[in-house]
């Protein structure tokens, strides 16, 4: 299935391929920083994730709507190894913080987009990316919240 793209639907698609490009990184390099193994397999699992993200933005943006079946079906590969580096000076907290405010922030910025798309089945690909970034969210928050670094009030 094809869509022909405005100006402004371009703009929108170009920001959130540099969010998931940058969620990539985040998430490669914390896989590798992380201290608690726990914690570097959310990273690497939500990794995948971002990078069936990146697939479905830049299929839009060459006009093809993705496949959400097909997204689905990479849900559960296999990450790919990293190299063991601590860096100390940033703690397993510190990392979880930031993870979840590039969530809140990715997710709010797909919500404000999806409300500029005329084509249906775009909005819905888009909202499909949004929910999965607020599953991302929710990995690190009940991950904190099992270590007791979330204080819930
Ligand atoms: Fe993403
Ligand atoms: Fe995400």
């Amino acid at each position: 299935m094809n869509t022909t793209l405005s100006q402004k639907e371009r703009t929108l698609l170009e920001d959130a391929k540099s969010h998931e490009q940058v969620c990539i990184q985040k998430y490669s390099n914390y896989a590798n920083q992380a201290k608690d193994p726990q914690l570097k397999q959310i990273c690497k699992a939500n990794e995948q994730s971002e990078r069936t993200h990146l697939d479905s933005i830049n299929q839009l943006l060459s006009g093809t709507i993705p496949n959400m079946n097909a997204q689905n079906s990479n849900k559960n590969m296999t990450p790919s190894p990293t190299n063991q580096s601590p860096q100390l000076s940033f703690s397993d907290k510190d990392l979880c913080s930031d993870l979840l405010m590039t969530e809140k922030y990715v997710s709010s910025t797909y919500n404000t987009a999806i409300f500029e798309f005329r084509d249906t089945n775009v909005r819905d690909i888009l909202n499909h990316i949004q929910k999965e970034e607020q599953k991302h969210g929710e990995a690190i928050f009940k991950y904190m919240e099992s270590k007791g670094l979330y204080n819930v009030q």
